[in-house]
């Protein structure tokens, strides 16, 4: 994205993570941390009476939409959806100006993915309605950065650490890996952070996206291996080989096997580091990611991620909206019903 985008607030899209100052970014957080009963499902809400969410995924999704609309379901608004270009009119050449002209005329609010970078901005250019990018080829994925960061503080606190100063090893496909783009830049307003990163050959982390860090003022380098890469890190973010954004023959040449494991922490002395990852894992034969024998280590996060996605997009929703937390308690009560987990 060529042209600054200005900071994310009330009737803004949000397209990238470089819409945030560590003044917003600390005002999201605290949203967060205010619809947690309801994001528990504690608290009933009926803020978002009324007003109507449009989904369109034209990539596959599981945690991104279910959460966006779950996220907007809670705070009692509705929610239309689309997924796949098949099932959409863009399947009979329709454009992203006139679709997005279109869907914003029946919502309030809109989130879109799409396999182009740069797509979702197309999408804004064109809505009359704020428009939420939940991931646009290997651009950015501004909501994952969030719950990304989100978690991390909240692992680092219970350690007695903070963002500030900590240190972070980054592994797997740092090329396309939109996540990783978007966690190094939102990062880099913290103060003094170590980024170790490791990728396969060919899979080597963006330029810009090095100099972004480093121009700020934080330390960048690049390890040989996993297990030095890991050695050291309060917190470890592996990601999948992005097998569908690269050409038949990288694929064919990618990697394979554990990207990490438990044999590799324990070699680096690190068992007890904060693991994260953005999911899906990829867990077919061929694949090159995060193995599930760290599932019992102390330090996974992957799943309180994923939970503190809700928090975050919620926080996003309602920010957007210009929805004050008063009014989100004034509109909550308490949950009739109990969810029982029969044995
Ligand atoms: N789910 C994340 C994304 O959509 C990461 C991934 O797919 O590997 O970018
Ligand atoms: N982390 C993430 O974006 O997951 P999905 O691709 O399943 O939405």
């Amino acid at each position: 994205m060529t042209h600054v985008l200005p900071l994310f607030e009330q009737g803004r899209h949000l397209l990238s993570v470089s819409q945030f100052d560590r003044s917003n970014l600390g005002t999201i957080f605290e949203v967060a941390d205010a619809v947690d009963l309801i994001a528990k499902r504690q608290g009933v809400c009926t803020v978002l009476d009324g007003a109507m969410l449009g989904s369109l995924f034209f990539e596959p999704s599981t945690r991104t939409r279910l959460s966006f609309e779950s996220a907007f379901l809670r705070l009692g608004g509705e929610v239309t959806t689309t997924t796949g270009f098949t099932f959409s009119s863009m399947a009979k050449g329709e454009s992203i100006a006139d679709t997005a002209r279109v869907v914003s005329g029946y919502s309030d609010v809109l989130v879109v993915r799409h396999p182009e970078a740069g797509s979702v901005a197309e999408f804004a250019r064109h809505s009359t309605v704020p428009v939420v990018n939940a991931g646009d080829g290997a651009g950015e994925h501004p909501s994952q950065a969030l719950l990304d960061v989100y978690t991390l503080q909240k692992e680092l606190h219970q350690r007695g650490k903070t963002v500030d100063r900590c240190h972070i090893a980054i592994l797997g496909d740092l090329k396309f890996g939109r996540t990783v783009h978007s966690l190094i830049k939102l990062m880099s307003l913290y103060e003094s952070i170590t980024f170790t990163v490791f990728a396969p050959t060919g899979l080597e982390l963006p330029l810009d996206v090095e100099q972004y860090a480093q121009q700020r003022g934080h330390r960048l380098q690049v390890a040989p291996n996993v297990v030095e890469a890991v050695r050291g890190a309060d917190a470890i973010y592996a990601t999948r080989v992005q097998r569908e954004r690269m050409t038949a023959e990288l694929a064919q040449s990618a990697a394979r096997g554990d990207l990490l494991n438990r044999a590799i922490l324990t070699q680096a002395s690190n068992e007890d580091a904060i693991i994260m990852h953005p999911l899906p894992r990829d867990s077919r034969p061929d694949s090159y990611d995060l193995s599930s024998d760290v599932d019992e280590l102390s330090g996974l996060a992957i799943f309180h991620q994923t939970d503190n996605g809700l928090n975050i997009r919620m926080a996003i929703f309602l920010t957007a909206l210009g929805v004050t937390v008063e009014a989100v308690r004034l509109t909550t009560k308490q949950r009739p019903w109990k969810a029982t987990l029969r044995s």
